[in-house]
């Protein structure tokens, strides 16, 4: 096992002190997450189930033994759990490189907590290096890369890639020339876009704790 991915079980290990007992969870999409499931296993009887973020991570909680709720049938979640693909010391992040931002945006607005596990390689300084995820409405493609193109930022289309919600991609390089610095900022600025699903800047709601594992341990933020 790489140290990335006893990084990555690590965090998802300590994840398991947050369960609240016989409560339905959010779980969500990639690697960090599935390392999550893999534990959630061995304690599923402690929840009631789970809400997922993704096809691809309710079908693993299904081979998991998970009960799967729909969020719509259940009130506010008590917890989230997920990964990221950049993080801040003050929990802010980047998500999206699975392509499951807008269910995971969604899970994290409807959850109290939201608990973000990764492997200590994903914390920066500042946002920006990992290229930002955008969904968007097929027939806005151009019209979003051009307004895009206008911020500052350079849009690659995710090409052969299509959402759960049927939408497409575009991963947006050279952020830095879109002032991350202010990443609240920039997250409702691509958000209002027309055609812009959601932005993967997890910053106007970041995670309320932060799991950074390692092979030396868990770091924990918040
Ligand atoms: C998926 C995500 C993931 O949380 C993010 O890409 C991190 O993935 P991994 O745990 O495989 O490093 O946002 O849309």
């Amino acid at each position: 096992m790489s140290d990335q991915d006893i990084g990555k079980r690590r965090a998802a290990e300590a994840a398991l002190e947050f369960l609240p007992e016989g409560e339905v969870i959010g779980v969500g999409t990639g690697s960090t997450a599935n390392y999550f499931i893999e534990c959630l296993r061995d304690q599923r009887q402690r929840i009631a189930g789970a809400v997922a973020s993704s096809e691809a991570t309710a079908e693993r909680l299904k081979a998991a033994g998970i009960e799967l709720f729909d969020l719509n049938s259940v009130g506010t979640l008590p917890l989230y759990v997920d990964g990221a693909d950049e993080a801040t010391e003050h929990r802010q992040l980047i998500k999206g490189g699975g392509g499951a931002l807008t269910r995971e945006k969604i899970i994290a607005a409807a959850s109290r907590t939201f608990v973000c596990i990764a492997d200590a390689s994903k914390l920066v300084r500042r946002l920006g290096a990992y290229p930002l995820p955008v969904e968007v409405i097929p027939m806005a493609r151009s019209y979003v890369a051009r307004q895009i193109v206008a911020l500052g930022g350079r849009p690659v289309y995710r090409q052969g890639f299509v959402t759960d919600n049927g939408n497409i991609i575009l991963d947006v390089l050279d952020i830095h020339g879109l002032d991350i610095v202010e990443p609240i900022k920039l997250e409702q600025t691509i958000n209002n876009i027309a055609g812009v699903v959601t932005n993967g800047l997890f910053a106007a709601r970041g995670a309320d704790v932060l799991l950074l594992g390692s092979a030396d341990g868990v770091q924990r933020f918040g």
